[in-house]
């Protein structure tokens, strides 16, 4: 979604803007802009679409632009107003000399906006954001002081908003203030940052300071003040960034997203790293702040999450269930916040994110937290909003994720689901020794496994190749796997713009084996050893009695199944309760090829946000 980043120094504005945004730009967005305090001027420079077009604009301006010595740039996701050049941010007062950019929806924007307009301020787009423009610079008139301003300003806000202001009247100051949204300070030498998220700041410093809801930061090139909503001065701690800027590098990987895929072994091996070390030692999760008698008792857990981090969910609860026989409800977070729940504080709330931002979950871990319940985080952000509203907080380790389609951060939070499920099942004692040590000794294994698949990749391209031209597909699969059958029909949709669907395979006569026909090819996802290897095969022989092309995802050797199959993908042996973090593995690929083949942006998928931070 929207993005900040805001500058103070004598490094190059211009170039220190830009790099931001585009540390940025694969949250998802429709424009961009920038304003920039350049020698008594703010200069506002704005465009549509990519990044690319504001670079082509900076470029064509560079006469006009001197010697800039701090600015604010921003990308916006349109909420309130088409994406257009007016709607694009930086927004301004009537006069010009106060700008704003804004993330976050403010609630009360029409309020304020009447109330503006009766006192004579010339509104000229439909965003919320302008409100705040005109309505800091009617306070600014009356305390002639810009964080006197902001903060008279954000007491009368009501919604989420991450702000950055300047004033051509007070240069090189920025005053930044967030509620409901992610805000940071980036502390460097004679130079100073504010962004909304850390990779806008990553190549510069990694000194960061997190502020929090209500707070205030001043910053200019040699200080950095906070305060809270009253003024008073907070004293925040500077933590150190745990990532390097090479994160935010392809690494010759023509995407981000196929990077991220191959990067899963050691994703694994890190998630695994420091709990799992010997098949004979009890799984150590000491991030787990429930005491060994509460974890025994525990009878019931909710687990809260949106889109990809739902299905890691879905296996979540598979497992729990499986391992520990305790009870698991799985609910898409913008379901759970509007209804009445049975959440009370005898419940583990647990909720998933790779981001740590989404605001549906947020708001449902908050309804959770105020009815008393234990709330565990599993989250690849342990910077994030979420993560600060946890009791207890496991950090996946996946390292930054940029494609917008999740990949990396979904097998770690699936590897987190096992070591959570193994470590209720050595509490509860509810898993035999021997069976509990093979899981063990086979989660080892998992990432050599994935190498394996991601070692050959020719048959995943050739069925690419030949279905890229399908419109519709349906992903079958039964148990532990049908999560991976909705994973796999989500990135497909995500980045190919293919209707694809994931569905038990058992519910397929029930109703949509009435669309098959040699127009909708049916996948299948099939693991011998297990409890629906057999059903899932004759669900599958039911599809191709209909003429659907099929296409086997499978570890079996059987030479039946090519027989069956228009293209079997093969996978190495694997168990099927732990085969759920491989077969991703090859969906992720179909997807990412059939996207590569039809041309599409990848990385950056229309209309979708890497952070979804609006309700
Ligand atoms: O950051 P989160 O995991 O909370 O995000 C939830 C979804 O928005 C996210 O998983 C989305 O579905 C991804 N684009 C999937 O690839």
């Amino acid at each position: 979604m929207c993005g900040i980043v805001g500058y103070v120094g004598n490094g190059d504005v211009v170039s220190v803007l830009f790099r931001g945004l585009t540390n940025l730009e694969y949250r998802g967005y429709d424009s961009a802009g920038m304003a920039l305090q350049d020698q008594g001027e703010i200069k506002i420079y704005k465009t549509l679409g990519k990044l690319i077009n504001l670079k082509n604009e900076l470029e064509q301006k560079k006469p006009e632009i001197k010697h800039p010595t701090s600015g604010i740039g921003h990308i916006r996701w349109a909420t309130h107003g088409s994406p257009s050049l007016v709607n694009a941010h930086p927004h301004t007062c009537s006069c010009g000399r106060l700008v704003v950019v804004h993330n976050g929806i403010i609630e009360n924007y029409k309020e304020l906006r009447a109330e503006l307009i009766s006192k004579g301020c010339n509104f000229r787009s439909q965003t919320d954001t302008e409100t705040i423009a005109h309505l800091v610079a009617d306070e600014y008139a009356k305390a002639k002081d810009l964080e006197m301003a902001v903060r008279n300003s954000v007491k009368k806000l009501q919604g989420a908003y991450a702000i950055c202001v300047m004033h051509k009247d007070v240069p090189d100051l920025i005053v930044g203030a967030r509620k409901h949204a992610p805000m940071l300070v980036g502390v460097g030498d004679g130079e100073n940052f504010i962004a909304s998220d850390t990779p806008a700041i990553i190549e510069y410093t990694k000194r960061t300071i997190y502020l929090e809801d209500n707070e205030i930061a001043v910053i200019t090139k040699d200080s950095v003040k906070v305060t809270d909503i009253e003024g008073n001065i907070v004293t925040k701690k500077i933590e150190m960034l745990p990532w390097e800027p090479v994160a935010l590098s392809k690494l010759g990987y023509k995407h981000f997203m196929l990077k991220e895929i191959h990067e899963q072994p050691d994703v694994i091996r890190n998630v695994l790293n420091g709990k799992l070390y010997d098949i004979d030692a009890p799984i150590a999760l000491n991030e787990v702040k429930l005491d060994r008698d509460g974890l025994k008792k525990l009878n019931k857990i909710q687990i809260i999450a949106c889109g990809t981090s739902l299905h890691a969910a879905l296996v979540g609860k598979y497992l729990i269930e499986d391992f520990a026989g305790i009870s698991v409800d799985v609910e898409a977070s913008s379901e759970y916040i509007y209804r009445k729940t049975t959440t009370d504080s005898s419940t583990l709330v647990i909720g998933v994110s790779q981001s740590g931002e989404t605001a549906d979950t947020i708001t449902a871990i908050k309804q959770a937290r105020a009815k008393n319940s234990h709330v565990l985080i599993i989250t690849n952000r342990p910077d994030s909003n979420m993560a600060r509203l946890a009791d207890s907080l496991i950090p996946v380790n996946a390292g930054i994720e940029v494609s917008v389609a999740a990949t990396k951060s979904y097998t770690a939070q699936l590897i987190s689901f096992y070591l959570l499920a193994i470590h209720l099942a050595e509490i509860k004692g509810s898993l035999d020794n021997s069976y509990l040590k093979n899981i063990k000794h086979e989660l080892i294994q998992l990432p050599t496994k994935i190498e394996e698949v991601l070692s050959n990749t020719s048959e995943i391209q050739e069925c690419a190749r030949k279905f890229s031209s399908y419109k519709n597909f349906i992903y079958i699969a039964r148990g532990v796997n049908l999560a991976t059958a909705y994973e796999g029909a989500l990135k497909l949709k995500e980045i190919s713009y293919i209707n694809a669907t994931g569905y038990a395979a058992g519910e397929l006569k029930h109703g949509p084996i009435a669309m098959l026909d040699e127009t909708m090819p049916v996948l299948s996802i099939l693991i011998p050893g297990g409890i629906t290897y057999e059903k899932v095969l004759s669900n599958s022989e039911e599809a191709k009695a209909r003429n659907a092309k099929l296409i086997a995802l499978t570890s079996s050797t059987d030479i039946n199944i090519d027989a069956l199959f228009d293209i079997v993908l093969r996978i190495p042996q694997v168990s099927e309760i732990l085969s759920p973090a491989i077969t991703c593995v090859p969906l992720q690929l179909l997807a990412y090829y059939i996207a590569e083949f039809l041309g599409k942006d990848v990385d950056q998928p229309r209309n979708l946000a890497k952070s979804v931070t609006v309700e």
